[in-house]
């Protein structure tokens, strides 16, 4: 760290691991548990990192802002489910706040000898702060001369908060799925919140800060949608490969998905940016390939729409 910025890890709330969180009730399994539980985890999450005015809470200390202003440059690193949200992250911070932003695989990163720009921030991203090779890489990144080491962290006695300079806690509760579901979003909301924090422009600040106030009940409301997402699963069980497309922040988010496919169905799943299906993998699209589209009514709505029509055309099933 090379500057004197204080060691804040401070008590954020972080629920503990009661008897309540550990059970899995009336879900079949703990999967779906922690599926339901999206909705309070945001509002806890969002009640943690905001004031009652809607206003940021400096999470990360009294000298968040002096901080936060010399960031130049954040490099982003994690595994799995926690790199995808880094990957969405890295569109957020670019897009509202003009930082340039690297992510990167924690087992690739630790291993190799990165180029750090003067005043960059390193950020790691963990559910549960004991991942190896995310420690490795905090250990390596603490040898090269970044401004500060922050963790996004959802274990608030884990190793990686306890090494890292400043912590952002993801308020969870205890993640007991193997496949991660609500920390991921926890995860989101939390580089949304930093995001905006690294705006400058109090206005756009406050803009980003509205439009994720109703979060939880926009979520809880998706959740509704469980008997049409059902039918649809009945529909394409016996598929046994497919392709999950996005473009823009929901590339990784399509990547995210393809994971989880696999994770959970043993099915084989492989994401593409939209833009990259014409540059060799539209080959693999027949009547056998199950094509799932993230295509939220976005920028990049027609685009996607134009592959999926090719999709269609070589007969492949689209979701
Ligand atoms: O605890 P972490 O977030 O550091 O774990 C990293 C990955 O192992 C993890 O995100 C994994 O990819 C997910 N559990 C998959 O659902």
């Amino acid at each position: 760290m090379t500057i004197a910025v204080a060691l804040v890890k401070q008590n954020q709330g972080n629920r503990s691991m009661t008897t309540a969180a550990a059970e899995k009730g009336a879900f079949r399994h703990y999967m779906l548990k922690e599926i339901y539980e999206q909705p309070s985890v945001l509002a806890d999450t969002l009640h943690a990192h905001l004031t009652a005015d809607g206003t940021l809470v400096d999470s990360l200390g009294a000298q968040e802002k002096a901080l936060l202003a010399r960031v130049e440059c954040i490099h982003i690193v994690a595994c799995g489910t926690s790199y995808h949200a880094g990957q969405v992250a890295r569109y957020w911070i670019e897009a509202h706040a003009r930082i340039p932003c690297h992510v990167e695989l924690a087992n690739e990163y630790a291993y190799r000898n990165p180029v750090v720009p003067a005043n960059c921030l390193f950020l790691t991203l963990s559910q549960s702060g004991e991942t190896a090779d995310t420690l490795a890489a905090l250990r390596h990144a603490q040898q090269a001369g970044y401004l500060a080491t922050l963790a996004i962290c959802n274990v608030l006695e884990s190793s990686l908060v306890r090494e890292s300079d400043l912590v952002l806690m993801t308020h969870a509760g205890p993640e007991i799925g193997i496949a991660s579901t609500k920390a991921f979003t926890a995860q989101l909301l939390v580089l949304y919140l930093l995001a905006a924090q690294l705006v400058e422009a109090a206005a756009t600040r406050q803009k980003l800060i509205r439009s994720v106030r109703d979060i939880a009940d926009e979520v809880g409301a998706a959740l509704q949608l469980d008997a049409v997402i059902h039918a649809q699963a009945d529909k394409f069980a016996s598929q046994q490969q497919a392709l999950f497309l996005g473009r823009g922040p929901m590339y990784p988010i399509a990547m995210e998905g393809a994971l989880k496919l696999k994770e959970t169905s043993y099915i084989h799943a492989e994401a593409y940016a939209g833009g990259e299906m014409r540059h060799g993998p539209m080959a693999l699209i027949d009547e056998n390939m199950l094509v799932v589209a993230v295509a939220p009514h976005d920028a990049w709505l027609e685009r996607v729409k134009a592959v999926l029509q090719e999709v269609s055309a070589r007969g492949g099933q689209i979701l």
